[in-house]
């Protein structure tokens, strides 16, 4: 049989089989150099693994579901960087497993909220958003400040973000546990949010 085009599309099961080789190749070619392009692999400037407070925030941040209502993922829009700074850059993110960027914004995009407020602010607002947000239709949290921070399992959820990459010591992770005493999960929370976005902002 020749292959000719008239051909390939009268066999439908030649048609897939190639279609598929076609996209899958074309797809292979966009992302297999990302995993070796400095611009996505290097961590930018300043950026630093999660400290055991912020990696149990950032837990908290998930089990909550805080991402179903916010990005953290800032597109590289005038509208967008006027209000919330300089856009994401693949760098910011090399620690993340797995990343928050989300694309549902009931409320703002968290991406550079690090420093915006005070801790007593945040607070305030996990507590009941309305007391200084009066129009907000965010859910309130307010348990988290009455729950513990597990220390638990914080050494074992360290050792498996190294296994992927990320470079904690040894002394780091049989710490990690300390870091938490006393603590709760929303202290954890907002450690997190405190942190997110600071090494690029104010950067134009
Ligand atoms: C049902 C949707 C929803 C969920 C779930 C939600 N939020 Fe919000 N959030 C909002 C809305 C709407 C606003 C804007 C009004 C306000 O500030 O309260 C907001 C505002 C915020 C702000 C202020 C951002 C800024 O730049 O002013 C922070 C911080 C925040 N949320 C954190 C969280 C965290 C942490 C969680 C999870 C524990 C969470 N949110 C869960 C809807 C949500």
């Amino acid at each position: 049989m020749k292959l000719t085009h008239d051909s390939i599309e009268r066999n439908l099961a030649l048609l897939i089989v190639l279609t598929v080789l076609v996209v899958s190749v074309g797809g292979l070619l966009e992302i297999v150099p990302l995993f070796f392009q400095k611009s996505t692999t290097t961590p930018v400037e300043g950026l630093k693994p999660y400290s055991p407070l912020r990696l149990t925030g950032r837990d908290i941040y998930i089990r909550e579901g805080c991402f179903l209502c916010h990005s953290q993922m800032i597109r590289p829009f005038r509208a967008e960087t006027e209000r919330y700074g300089h856009y994401s850059v693949a760098g910011e993110f090399v620690y993340d497993h797995p990343f928050q960027w989300g694309s549902k914004r009931t409320g703002p995009d968290l991406a550079r909220v690090g420093g915006r407020y005070s801790d007593e602010w945040h607070r305030a607002h996990l507590i009941n958003p309305r007391d200084v947000v009066p129009e907000s239709n965010m859910p309130a949290f307010a348990w988290l400040g009455r729950t513990p921070a597990d220390g638990a399992s914080i050494a074992g959820k360290m050792e498996a973000l190294r296994k992927v990459g990320v470079p904690y010591t040894d002394e780091e992770i049989a710490g990690a546990a300390k870091e938490l005493e006393g603590k709760t999960e929303m202290d954890a929370l907002i450690a997190y949010l405190q942190g997110l976005g600071l090494e690029l902002k104010g950067v134009r």
